[in-house]
């Protein structure tokens, strides 16, 4: 590996950690931004509400450099696109993928277009792609509408594609896996995630897969993805026309990975649950008022799905047969902050008091 900028042991990203398992080369140019590393966070309250003497670890992916999980796909896959000379990066995104390709863009000195579902897109996100100085092109359409137009501007050979259908994301993304992996030891029992565009659950089973195959594991878990109630199609087995969700991360209809998602679940002995809209914000603010984890909505989807597995007893999504001792992984996969309109609209605006301690004790008692 060399890299552009001067090379530095502090701030390396997921290339440097886990290069012998990615396609790079000493050819690829580095363009990080020292994601990845993050952390695996145990909760005891979360435990202790599956009971069995299951441990629960939240992997908190909102603390990447632009506050998602796609940084570790879009090192990858920008560093791959510099390889090859690309001059322009493109992608469809619900936001987070848009922020991260901005700003991948931004290091690595090229152009970034943007193609995102007008008026559906959270406010910290949109403002990050204009931040990083993309090109954004906001369209009558959703997200899938978005993805094909992409395709098909892909085709022109001006653009690199850099959502989830680049083999290069998914390829950065697996390192999620290895870092759980060599932080407890081996492969959790269950892994919980959110569903989209099922890049992600995809990748992780690449990971977790290619971990065993180099004995760095001993076994595999099951992969448990959520989708929201109102963009289900995976769960339904059939396109949804116009999804609808709070969790507009996650808001996609036709996913660009559905039959790896199927395959991953058939594997995995896993399974493809939904969660509601009010179900996945009663997780929000339980993660963050509780565990001070604070996670955008469409995040929130895997805790909202652990709850709801622990309180189901005679489906067959449910944590009643689960073995005892088992390790249950989390992923959350961005900020809150990205997300603030939700927030804003239940946060109350307290009127100002005079500025002595009297008056400032006399609001806290009320
Ligand atoms: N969580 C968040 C915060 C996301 O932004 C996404 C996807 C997902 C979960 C689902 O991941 O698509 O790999 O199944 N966001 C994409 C985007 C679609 O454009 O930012 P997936």
């Amino acid at each position: 590996m060399h890299s552009t900028t001067t090379k530095s042991q502090r701030g390396g990203g997921v290339i440097e950690r886990y290069q012998e398992f990615l396609p790079v080369s000493p050819a690829t140019p580095l363009i990080s931004l020292g994601e990845g590393n993050t952390p695996l966070i145990y909760s005891p309250r979360l435990s202790e509400r599956v009971g069995y003497g299951c441990e629960v670890f939240v992997k908190n992916e909102g603390v990447n450099p632009t506050g998602s999980f796609k940084d570790r796909g879009m090192t990858v896959a920008v560093s791959k696109a510099m390889e090859r000379g690309t001059k322009a990066l493109i992608c469809a995104s619900t936001g987070n993928t848009s922020a991260s390709a901005a700003a991948y863009a931004a290091r690595a000195g090229i152009s970034c277009v943007v193609v995102l579902p007008a008026g559906k897109i959270a406010t910290g996100k949109l403002l990050q792609a204009f931040a990083y100085g993309a090109k954004a092109v906001p369209i009558d359409g959703n997200f899938d509408d978005a993805l094909r137009i992409v395709r098909e501007l892909g085709e022109t050979g001006d653009f690199t594609i850099v959502n989830s259908i680049n083999p290069d994301r998914i390829a950065g993304q697996k390192t999620a896996a290895f870092e759980i992996v060599d932080e407890l030891g081996d492969a959790p029992g269950f892994h919980l995630l959110p569903v989209g565009n099922a890049g992600n659950i995809t990748a992780y089973w690449a990971g977790y897969q290619e971990y065993l195959a180099f004995k760095r594991s001993t076994r595999l878990p099951s992969m448990i993805g959520f989708q929201a109630a109102g963009a289900a199609p995976i769960f339904h087995d059939r396109i949804i026309e116009k999804p609808d969700t709070v969790a507009s991360a996650i808001r996609i209809g036709n996913p660009a990975s559905w039959q790896q998602a199927r395959a991953v679940i058939v594997e995995s002995h896993g399974a493809i649950d939904v969660v509601s809209d009010n179900d996945i914000l009663a997780a929000q603010s339980l993660l963050a008022q509780h565990e001070g984890i604070f996670v955008e909505p469409a995040s929130a989807a895997s805790i909202a799905g652990l709850f709801k597995w622990c309180d189901t007893d005679d489906a067959a999504p449910s944590f009643q047969k689960i073995r005892e001792n088992s390790r249950i992984v989390c992923t959350v996969t961005g900020h809150g902050l990205k997300d603030p309109d939700a927030i804003i609209r239940r946060m109350k605006e307290s009127k100002p008091v005079a500025a002595t301690v009297k008056d400032v004790l006399r609001a806290i008692e009320l």
